[in-house]
Parts: structure tokens; sequence; C-alpha cells
């Protein structure tokens, strides 16, 4: 139990996520994807509502994902250069699962819709750490395409929103950690407003 208690303490503390565009195969099979999603899934929910769902994209689906960004991009950036819409090629075709993950909150319900994103946040860090804890290197990436009305439509309802493209594969190098946050700058005992 000790032994448990510690290796999952140690997954923990060593968790740190790759960038996707330095991602290697394979992806997760499908029985371990759905083992992560289930995890993913597992996540703090006020209401019991799930406000967010996984969409994965399939390997033989990056393609029709390429043209969704290629769409989006002449819609939302009519000076796009060559190197630009190659990018957009590369994302689409990054090694590994990707997994869309959208907020999908319930509106006009007496949980704040806030409360909802939360939870999808929530959501999106479980998956982060089962994914480590099967051995693979996930990234989490918004940027543009998020927001983009174009690529929006293609993943999501009315009211719903994109929250992250997360990769999951595996490291092409070591892996080397980011500086994280000193203690000390982010936690503090609360000081009690003066009456
Ligand atoms: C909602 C969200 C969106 C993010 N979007 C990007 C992004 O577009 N590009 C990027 O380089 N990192 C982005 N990141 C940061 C990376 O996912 C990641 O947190 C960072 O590389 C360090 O990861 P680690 O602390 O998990 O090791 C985003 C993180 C979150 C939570």
């Amino acid at each position: 139990m000790l032994n448990d208690r510690s290796s999952l303490l140690s997954l923990l503390e060593t968790r740190r996520s790759g960038k996707p565009r330095d991602l290697v195969g394979p992806g997760p099979t499908q029985v371990e994807l759905e083992r992560i999603l289930t995890i993913a899934a597992r996540t703090p929910d006020h209401g019991t509502l799930a406000p967010w769902r996984f969409v994965t994209v399939g390997d033989d689906q990056r393609d029709a994902l390429a043209d969704v960004l290629l769409g989006a991009l002449a819609e939302d950036n009519p000076e796009a250069t060559d190197k630009h819409r190659e990018k957009e090629i590369n994302f689409a075709h990054y090694q590994g699962q990707l997994v869309v993950l959208v907020s999908a909150p319930v509106p006009d319900h007496k949980i704040p819709v806030w409360e909802q994103q939360l939870s999808c946040g929530a959501a999106g860090m479980n998956l982060l750490l089962a994914a480590h804890a099967l051995g693979f290197v996930a990234g989490w990436v918004t940027g543009w395409r998020a927001y983009s009305k174009r690529v929006l439509h293609a993943f999501c309802e009315p009211g719903e929103r994109i929250a992250g493209f997360i990769f999951i594969g595996h490291a092409n190098s070591d892996l080397v950690d980011r500086e994280r946050p000193a203690l000390s700058n982010v936690s503090h005992a609360w000081t009690p407003p003066s009456r």
C-alpha cells in the first residue's frame, strides 16, 4: 500500500507535458484510450452535469481536420501565407491520439457556467494524469484554432467551446521540466479583513 502511495505521489510529482509537435506515436490503443477518458470523466462536477465532452479524432480523419483548419485559416486570416497553411497541415497530422476537449456547459442552470467550466478544466487535468500513468506523454494546446468560428462549428454545438486539443503520444527525447512556481508565490495564509 505504501509502495502504491509512493508511486502515485511520484507520478503526480513528475508529470509534465510534451509539446504536441514533438510527440511521436504510437498513441494509446482503443482500450487504453477508453481507460484514459474514463479516468478523465471521473472529475469533480457540481450538479453532476458532465459539462464536457471528449471528441476523438482518428488517424484516418487527419486530412479532414487539415481541411477544416485550412478553411478556418482562410476565413480568419486572408493574409495567411503558405507557411501558415503548412503549419495547419502539420498540426492536423501531429502524431499520437488527438482528443478535442469540449466545454459543454448547461445554460440557465442553477450551477453557474463558471463552475461547469472549472469541471471541464479538471477533466482535462485528469486526462493528462491518466495518460502519464499509462506511460504516455500528453500535451494540451489551444491557439487561434480553439476560438475560430469554423473550427468550433466542426467540433461543438452552439454554446459549447473548445477547451483544448490534447495529443497523447510519446516524447521523442528526454523531457526537460519547466520551472515551477515557488510555493510561497502561489500559496499564503489567509488574512481576515479588518472589522
Ligand atoms: C487551457 C490551456 C491551453 C493551453 N494552450 C497552449 C498553447 O496553445 N500553446 C502552448 O504552447 N501551451 C499551451 N498550454 C500549456 C501547455 O499545455 C502546458 O501546460 C505547458 O507546456 C507546461 O506543461 P506542464 O506544466 O503540464 O508540464 C495550454 C494549457 C492550458 C491549460
